[in-house]
């Protein structure tokens, strides 16, 4: 799908589909009027019947009488008109395109930019235009026999523009929320594979794969020997009990300067987590395959950056390893090192993606970072704790924190700051090593961060638990690409 600018009059439009912004009350849009003057009053008619409500995300498709250039119209609602809000707005997209995905055409002319949102302007409307249409259009196929059973005809979406001065900035916008959907789209695709096809020694692979497409990006993958030289205890532990090797995946990107500090992204690469002998109860554990998910958007941000060119230094790291049962497994009470030089009671053996990141954040420290955030499936207690809309959010500097929540606000993919005070520290005290993998059943988001904060001292830290917002279960299962969104918007506000 692809988006394009066309400056047009709304009334000379030769296209299969015009769609059309209608308010529910006050006036209409200028092109709404104007489309309704050259067509005998036709949409306020039909505003009159109440066939068409206005209501935010009502459609309603009309046919034109043949002969004329403009085939059909779908009447596409936002609400009131000036009190059209973001979620409206997204709203009216997803159902438009909805409309439209089983229809017979490969092209459309959305006249939305007309409509005006709360708080929000061109770029912002663009952004989430294309991104909302590249969501509903997605479609996992990778494991389906039938390549692609319900794709849809839909090949180019032509946005109105009637000011010229706007053309070349809402070509910009097309192409950055272009790259971001790619990024999302290529998140997806990884995060929704099975455990047997998407194994470490998968994502390694995929990631020299991106590495081979754009010469801006540098990867780099060390194996389990490597791991064990650097005294990375604490990852080879978790792999141990698993016949998949282990992984480390570096990917540079190197848009900016020599002499600028990367932003370094941690991505939780866990191919599946049966949780190890501290087993998992069956129900749902096929969901564990998206324990990969935070990896899964370092590989999606990566992508971006190179695809955008960014001018910018950016580094991904993604530790990757399975989580199972097995006679080589880590048993609880077993006591490891970390390559930080912290021993490590592990009380239980669920609590494995610390143990990964642990390790990958003493790494991290290589890159003489600026910043260093990591994105981890990491605890069940913050789906319990924020449900699944927010991604909570915690670290060791207040201004980063406030960047991301910024850049989650602006991207509509939201986060929520926890607090990592140092009272909770104890829960994580051990008789036996210098701290213990899990801090009992109160806050278990927090003590989850407070372990990764043992290994964070070195520079400006952030972490991001997405247990509750990187996939959705039930009837619609998969994943969602957060968050993607909110950190292409966090390192584009940095460029
Ligand atoms: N990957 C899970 C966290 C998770 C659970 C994400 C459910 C999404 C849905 C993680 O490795 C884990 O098992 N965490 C344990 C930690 C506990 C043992 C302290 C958890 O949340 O139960
Ligand atoms: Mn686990
Ligand atoms: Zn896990």
């Amino acid at each position: 799908m692809r988006f394009f600018s066309k400056k047009a009059q709304i009334n000379k439009l030769s296209t299969p589909c015009l769609l059309l912004p209608v308010f529910s009350k006050g006036d209409q849009a200028s092109v709404t009027e104007t489309f309704n003057h050259a067509h005998n009053q036709q949409v306020a008619h039909i505003l009159q019947q109440g066939d068409a409500s206005g209501k935010a995300g009502n459609t309603l498709m009309l046919q034109m009488p043949s002969g004329q250039k403009t085939k059909r119209v779908l009447l596409v609602g936002f609400g009131e008109q000036g009190k059209t809000s973001a979620e409206d707005f997204n709203k009216a997209i997803s159902a438009s395109v909805n409309a439209l995905k089983s229809l017979p055409i490969k092209t459309f002319v959305s006249a939305f930019l007309s409509v005006d949102v709360i708080d929000k302007d061109n770029d912002w409307k663009v952004r989430h235009i294309v991104l909302k249409t590249r969501e509903a259009l997605y479609q996992y196929t990778e494991t389906l026999t039938s390549s692609a059973p319900d794709a849809s005809a839909l090949e180019q979406c032509q946005l109105l523009v009637t000011d010229d001065s706007t053309v070349k900035s809402i070509d910009d916008a097309v192409s950055t929320a272009t790259s971001i959907a790619n990024g999302i789209d290529s998140t997806k695709k990884l995060s929704d594979l099975p455990g047997n096809i998407c194994t470490p020694t998968y994502l390694a692979d995929t990631a020299v794969a991106l590495g081979k497409k754009h010469s801006n990006l540098t990867v780099t993958v060390l194996d389990e020997a490597d791991m064990d030289k650097l005294g990375m205890g604490s990852l080879l532990s978790v792999s141990r009990g698993s016949r998949e090797p282990a992984k480390l995946i570096t990917m540079e990107h190197k848009g900016g300067p020599k002499s600028q500090k990367p932003i370094v992204i941690v991505g939780k690469g866990l191919t599946f987590d049966a949780g190890g002998i501290s087993i998992k109860s069956s129900s749902g554990m096929d969901e564990m395959k998206y324990d990969m998910c935070g990896g899964a958007s370092v590989f999606g941000v990566m992508q971006m950056c190179s695809e955008l060119n960014l001018p910018i230094n950016v580094v991904g790291v993604v530790p990757s390893s399975e989580n199972l049962p097995d006679g080589n497994a880590n048993k609880p009470g077993d006591i490891v090192t970390s390559m930080a030089g912290l021993t490590i009671e592990i009380l239980n053996t669920d609590a494995e993606g610390r143990l990964i990141l642990c390790d990958a954040l003493t790494y991290s420290s290589k890159f003489k970072p600026d910043v260093v955030i990591d994105i981890a499936t990491l605890t069940g207690a913050c789906i319990v704790a924020l449900g699944k809309h927010a991604t909570g959010l915690l670290g060791n500097n207040d201004q980063l924190a406030n960047e991301l929540l910024g850049a989650g606000i602006k991207a509509g993919d939201k986060a929520w700051q926890l607090p990592l005070w140092d009272e909770y520290r104890p829960q994580l005290k051990s008789n036996f090593a210098d701290l213990a993998n899990i801090g009992g059943p109160a806050g278990g988001t927090i003590t989850a961060a407070c372990f990764l904060s043992r290994f964070t001292d070195d520079y400006k830290w952030a972490h991001l638990d997405i247990a509750g917002t990187a996939w959705k279960s039930g009837a619609d299962k998969g994943a969602t690409g957060r968050p993607v969104h909110m950190l292409s918007q966090f390192i584009l506000d940095r460029c």
